[in-house]
């Protein structure tokens, strides 16, 4: 492990029980609250997106956006937020994804991305791949292409990773923590 990694996952809280019983909660509100932790973290994302090439960052309400605005800051890059449904004023495209229980829908405003795009989706946390694939396709619907998907922390129990994999095609899953 590296001394950034090492860095990172020091300023990762786990929470037993929350936001149910049996789930260990990751929280990320140390890391966020010290400058360093914060910095490097946003460094390596916006690393991953010069390594991919990215034009574009987009992040996912609500998490993504903390992370995801100051990667777009640091590497020069647009911010698009892509957002839980009826958020957003404008002409939307609109996903519907899957949950434990029930569904969710994502939008972002198509006029935000076009054909030249290639975007970097940045989270803090890849869990079952739900919420990334739904992002995925919808910057695809947009007529943009993926440049890649960077969070924090891939908890790899899930199976997040197989899911998106086949999805994501040639575009990289580059997590920074693999829990
Ligand atoms: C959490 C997390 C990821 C997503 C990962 O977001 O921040 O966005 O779940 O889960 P998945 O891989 O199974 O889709 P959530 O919407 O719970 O909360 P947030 O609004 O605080 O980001
Ligand atoms: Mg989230």
């Amino acid at each position: 492990m590296t001394d950034v990694q090492e860095l990172l996952l020091s300023r990762i809280r786990d929470v037993a029980d929350y936001p149910e019983p049996g789930v260990m909660f990751k929280d990320i509100t140390p890391l966020l609250a010290d400058p360093v932790a914060f910095t490097a973290l946003t460094g390596a994302l916006a690393d991953i997106a010069e390594r991919t090439g990215a034009t574009k960052v987009v992040g996912l309400e609500a998490r993504g956006f903390i992370l995801g605005s100051p990667v777009a800051v640091r590497a020069g890059l647009g911010f698009i937020p892509v957002r839980k449904a009826g958020k957003l004023p404008g002409a939307t495209l609109r996903q519907a994804y899957d949950l434990e229980y029930g569904s969710a829908e994502i939008e972002v405003h198509a006029e935000d991305l076009t054909g030249g795009d290639r975007v970097l989706v940045v989270d803090d946390v890849l869990a079952t791949g739900g919420t990334a694939e739904a992002s995925v396709q919808l910057i695809r619907r947009a007529g943009a292409e993926v440049a890649g998907l960077a969070v924090l922390m891939e908890l790899g129990f899930l199976g997040g990773r197989g899911r998106l994999e086949p999805t994501l095609g040639e575009a990289p899953l580059e997590a920074l923590l693999r829990i």
